[in-house]
């Protein structure tokens, strides 16, 4: 009997030290949580994005901790090797204590990490959450909770005076204890000084094929979609089965083929 083991926070800090790409999708079922773990992607995402592409809203404004506590739990059933991370949605980490009650909740479920948005306040946030035992990722750039405040969906610290406050937002969460970070829609080459500067992965999306790792939304890749980002690329076209969707995105992650020049800023 094969015994799978399931990846830890250091599998994915050698897989960075080796230059081995991470691959990462976001999930909220079982059934496509199974199919997605045999495919050999490391991390699995129960994004705030569920609020877009399960529940129908127009953003991820609105998702509840026990929606994603729901699907999290949903996706931890079906998995045998990859790591999960679990979103905490907007308004659920303002406060140190919320923050904690609300990533127990997460952890709970079967998330193996929470992930939250924005940088300032919440590196405090991070540094009371991780010395209390809980393992953060941070996300910078486009935080789509903060869209807005943003006013829209839109590629993040082109100049340089935000590209820097970004790099200095990537090292505070590292110090403040984050192990992961996830950087969203930002130019490429800043996407690689980011993974160059902290030890912690930087799995990217919109960022850059120098990331550590890439990051999409299942609904995207597969190409339902009802928008497409230009960072998004379709994986069903020359793949005979969802499942070998799946497979296709790890073996283009794997061999740096995805991302592509088009689909960089
Ligand atoms: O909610 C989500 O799916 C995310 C990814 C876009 C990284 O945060």
């Amino acid at each position: 009997m094969t015994i799978a083991r399931m990846l830890t926070i250091d599998h994915l800090l050698a897989m960075k030290r080796d230059g081995e790409k991470i691959a990462m999708l976001t999930c909220y079922d079982a059934t496509f949580a199974a199919a997605i773990d045999r495919a050999g992607v490391d991390i699995i995402l129960v994004g705030d994005s569920l609020g877009m592409v399960v529940q129908g809203r127009s953003s991820t404004v609105g998702v509840s901790v026990d929606d994603v506590a729901y699907h999290t739990a949903c996706v931890a059933s079906g998995l045998e090797r990859a790591f999960l991370l679990a979103d905490m949605p907007f308004g659920s980490f303002h406060n140190e204590s919320t923050a904690m009650e609300n990533a127990v909740e997460l952890l709970s479920a079967g998330g193996a990490m929470v992930k939250l948005e924005g940088a300032g306040p919440m590196i405090d946030i991070v540094h009371y959450m991780t010395s209390r035992g809980v393992p953060v990722c941070g996300h910078l750039g486009l935080t789509p909770q903060s869209v807005n405040q943003l006013g829209g969906f839109k590629v993040q610290a082109r100049d340089e005076e935000s590209a820097r406050q970004l790099l200095e937002d990537a090292r505070a969460m590292q110090q403040a204890g984050a192990q992961m970070l996830v950087v969203e829609c930002v130019p490429a080459a800043l996407g690689k000084e980011v993974s160059a500067t902290v030890d912690i992965p930087v799995i990217g999306i919109g960022a850059g094929a120098d990331c550590d790792g890439q990051v999409l939304v299942m609904h995207d890749m597969l190409g339902l979609g009802s928008w497409a980002p230009k960072f998004v690329a379709n994986f069903m076209p020359g793949s005979d089965s969802i499942q070998g969707a799946f497979e296709a995105f790890v073996l283009a992650v794997r061999e740096g083929r995805f991302p592509a020049k088009e689909h960089e800023y």
